[in-house]
């Protein structure tokens, strides 16, 4: 199994991550490359504005791959890559649902994919207001729409 594939061991509790106070009920997520069978077998929450069928035709159709942000049933958070190489990748999309937003999950799910691509340069096109959320995770402005994070340094 390639490493893009492995599911890779990126858990967290909200309750970790979150600066506010939150349910003692608030479930694990977990961080992993999705597949097919997530589709069928997790719910997407609504807000996220897209459809199992919309994942299977326009992200896995078009070669690309997708991440989430899932509790045990649900899918709270999701991101769409498009790889031209294994040291080049492209965000194309990137959501967190209503209900998780500013409690990490989305810094957490880009971390996910960076860890699992040390050598790969990242670029996005930040949504407005989004520069500094993407700064934090180490990308920097290369042009005028653009922002690109480079490969991580070797770990020692
Ligand atoms: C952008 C987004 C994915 C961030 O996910 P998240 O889980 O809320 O992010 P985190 O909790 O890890 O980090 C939150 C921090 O990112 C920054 N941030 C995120 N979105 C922001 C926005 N629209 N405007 C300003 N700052 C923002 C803030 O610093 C925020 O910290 P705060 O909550 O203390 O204000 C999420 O807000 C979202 O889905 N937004 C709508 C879609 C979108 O803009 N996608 C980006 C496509 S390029």
């Amino acid at each position: 199994m390639q490493k893009s594939q492995a599911y890779i061991p990126c858990k967290t509790n909200v309750l970790n991550e979150t600066k506010h106070s939150v349910s003692r009920m608030t479930p694990t997520i977990e961080y992993r490359r999705g597949s097919v069978d997530d589709l069928s077998k997790l719910r997407l929450t609504s807000d996220l504005s897209v459809t199992p069928a919309s994942i299977e035709f326009n992200v896995i159709g078009a070669g690309h791959e997708f991440w989430i942000a899932t509790t045990d049933d649900e899918i709270v958070g999701l991101t769409v890559l498009a790889s031209t190489t294994r040291a080049q990748h492209t965000i194309l999309y990137l959501n967190v649902s209503a209900a998780h937003k500013s409690r990490g999950v989305g810094s957490t799910l880009i971390r996910a994919v960076i860890e699992s691509y040390p050598e790969s340069e990242f670029a996005v096109i930040p949504l407005d207001g989004t520069e500094e959320f993407y700064r934090r995770l180490g990308f920097v402005k290369t042009k005028k729409w653009e922002m690109r994070r480079p490969p991580s340094p070797p770990q020692r």
